[in-house]
């Protein structure tokens, strides 16, 4: 009879979320303001109530519960926490207690997130991540935070996908601040770095046994056409931009072209316990002769299967093969890794099934030859408030109606819950939700 794929003895199983996509009338941050503006966000969308989050997490803790789910990544909203400068309000740190005790009790352990794409507006207005004073900002706010919710946390994520946020709100400007400016691009990710850095030893300071990381997403890009070099080149710019830059840095300090001349800076030297990634899809790139794209624009293969995403949508591509790549990759910093995101938008569900077990199977491969992976956090629980793409793209194992507060379980639900619950993956579950696959999978 054929084995099931094992996972590792205590692998963490989980969703991720971010606090402005699920919460709910998140009024005192930048994003909401960008959302009012008309043609920000496809079809005029709001994150409104979202999914209700603020007052009724429990409530999708319990559908956690029910996929067997031993972990959970969530994040803080750093505006309900310091409504004003300098003022850390006690009911909004409570509510995360309540949160993460909910968490616990349910036996899912929380690692949590201290920033995912959302500022404060006085933040905002004094410059945001421009400003020098930025890093002090957030380290005095990670500070107070960690003190009010570390007896229920160990594990912490400082910041979210740090070049999607530069790319998107500096250099594509579709996202706040709206801008396309490489210099200013450059300072946000220094700003971002020694941010990241001094949360790390702050955090370290005062929990001794904290695990502190961070989520950078990675997309592999590689030429378009094989044996086209300008394409070769290009993708490798995108790659040393948007993924090198910041991971070597943050192993041994050197703030590498463009972003300084190799100097170091030493506070940043081996600011990671583990390594978190965030993958959904791979890139390809074409050379075209423009500087301000990097004289790169991503396309996908010819002929690749697409997501909901579409031609036009950064998720869209499958390709499963990439989170083995970036395990591969990420070996030679002998840290712990942790899949911090990971799913596809599909809000018919009829590729979602097909596309878990393609990446768990990639990922069981990354571990059985010997890298060591210790959780896996899909992106998402519940269909969430998508960013410019509003509620367009439906990552949800559970369909949500905005207007209702509906929740549906998808397909996805049931096979993630199963996944989870055996700590693996049989021929079995294949043949049920993804026939497709099983010779891949459970070849012979
Ligand atoms: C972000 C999430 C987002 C997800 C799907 C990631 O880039 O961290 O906030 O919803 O991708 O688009």
């Amino acid at each position: 009879m054929t084995q099931s794929l094992t996972f590792p003895a205590g692998f963490r199983w989980g969703t991720a979320t971010a606090a402005h996509q699920v919460e709910g009338n998140n009024f005192n941050n930048q994003w909401w303001a960008f959302e009012q503006q008309p043609g920000a966000i496809w079809h005029g969308a709001r994150s409104g109530l979202a999914c209700d989050w603020w007052r009724h997490a429990e409530q999708d803790f319990d559908r956690m519960v029910q996929l067997h789910q031993n972990s959970h990544r969530m994040s803080v909203e750093w505006s309900r926490i310091e409504p004003t400068p300098g003022h850390f309000d006690t009911r909004a740190l409570d509510r995360y207690r309540e949160m993460l005790g909910g968490l616990r009790d349910r036996g899912i352990a929380p690692l949590v997130t201290l920033h995912h794409f959302t500022n404060p507006l006085w933040f905002e207005e004094q410059g945001g991540w421009e400003a020098p004073e930025s890093v002090s900002r957030f380290q005095h706010f990670v500070e107070r935070t960690v003190q009010a919710l570390g007896d229920l946390c160990q594990e912490w994520v400082t910041i979210n996908e740090p070049m999607v946020y530069v790319a998107q709100g500096w250099f594509n400007g579709i996202w706040p601040p709206g801008k396309s400016d490489f210099l200013a691009a450059m300072k946000v990710t220094r700003h971002l770095l020694f941010a990241h850095a001094a949360a790390y030893h702050t955090i370290h300071r005062l929990q001794s046994d904290a695990q502190v990381g961070y989520a950078k997403h990675v997309r592999l890009f590689q030429g378009l056409r094989p044996g086209h070099r300008l394409d070769r080149y290009a993708a490798g710019l995108k790659r040393w931009l948007f993924e090198h830059v910041w991971v070597a840095a943050t192993a041994d300090g050197k703030l590498r072209p463009p972003l300084g001349l190799n100097t170091c800076h030493a506070p940043l030297i081996d600011t990671f316990d583990f390594m978190g990634i965030n993958y959904y899809t791979k890139d390809r790139t074409r050379f075209v002769p423009n500087p301000l794209t990097l004289f790169g624009q991503e396309q996908f293969t010819p002929g690749g299967e697409l997501s909901d995403a579409g031609r036009d949508g950064p998720f869209a591509e499958f390709r499963p093969d990439g989170i083995y790549q970036i395990c591969q990759e990420v070996r030679q910093f002998h840290k712990p890794v942790i899949i911090t995101e990971n799913g596809v938008p599909d809000r018919d569900d009829d590729q979602r099934p097909r596309w878990i077990l393609a990446h768990l199977h990639q990922l069981h491969r990354a571990i059985q030859s010997g890298v060591d992976v210790q959780g896996y956090f899909h992106w998402t629980l519940v269909d969430n408030f998508e960013w410019a793409e509003g509620w367009g793209l439906r990552f949800g194992l559970f369909e949500l109606d905005p207007e209702t507060q509906e929740r549906t379980p998808r397909p996805s639900a049931g096979l993630y819950g199963e996944i989870a619950q055996a700590n693996g993956i049989s021929p079995a579950l294949v043949e049920r939700y993804a026939p497709t696959l099983l010779p891949q999978i459970f070849p012979g």
